[in-house]
């Protein structure tokens, strides 16, 4: 129910994306795809990719972010992945209705992410493009999940993040749990 499409190009290295992936990856209903794992040679099983999202009713991206937006396999996965007619386009709603909750970590702090820091701009000035992607599929676009400072950022307060990030998750599926008996009945109106 819960697809999480997880793209560190180096899992093994990875520090913040590692706890927070780790904080959902055993909620109930959550399913990861870690991208660099499974298409170390990036190559898409793009038929596989698009069952796993069609059992989601969420969509979580999780990357680090790289040059301003998502990691390079993460990039192919979007073209090969949410093609037309099958994610946007003429018959193409098979993400329709579904949420795109987006988590990123990034190495500048909130400092850094500023109009006078280094790279000059609050962090929703990067993640248009990601969102547009989603809303362009006809997904519901969620508050995004940033963690900043990834290097620098303590234990705790990396645990801590991690920690709302599950209470967010589960907050979710409570959320779909209370849905579910107006959906049934939906269904047989
Ligand atoms: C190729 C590359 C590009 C990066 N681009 C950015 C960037 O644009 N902005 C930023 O704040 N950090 C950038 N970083 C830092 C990563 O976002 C940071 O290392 C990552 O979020 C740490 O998470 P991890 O511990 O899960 O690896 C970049 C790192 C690499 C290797």
């Amino acid at each position: 129910m819960i697809a999480v499409v997880y793209a560190h190009p180096y899992p093994m290295h990875s520090r913040a994306c590692r706890v927070l992936l780790g904080a959902i990856e055993s909620l109930p209903g959550v399913s990861v795809r870690s991208l660099y794992d499974r298409y170390p040679d990036f190559d898409i099983d793009a038929a596989a990719e698009q069952a796993a999202l069609a059992e989601a009713r969420l969509v979580v991206w999780m990357h680090p972010l790289y040059w301003y937006t998502a990691p390079a396999l993460m990039k192919l996965w979007f073209e090969q992945v949410l093609v037309k007619g099958w994610a946007y386009g003429e018959d193409g709603d098979a993400l329709a209705g579904k949420d795109c909750l987006w988590v990123t970590t990034t190495g500048g702090d909130e400092i850094a992410f500023s109009p006078e820091g280094r790279h000059g701009h609050r962090i929703d000035a990067f993640a248009p493009v990601v969102e547009q992607t989603a809303r362009f599929c006809g997904m519901n676009w969620l508050e995004p999940f940033v963690v900043h400072g990834a290097h620098i950022i303590s234990d705790a307060a990396l645990h801590e993040a991690a920690e709302r990030l599950r209470q967010r998750v589960q907050q979710w599926s409570e959320g779909q749990k209370a849905l579910e008996p107006q959906m049934n009945t939906d269904e047989h109106r």
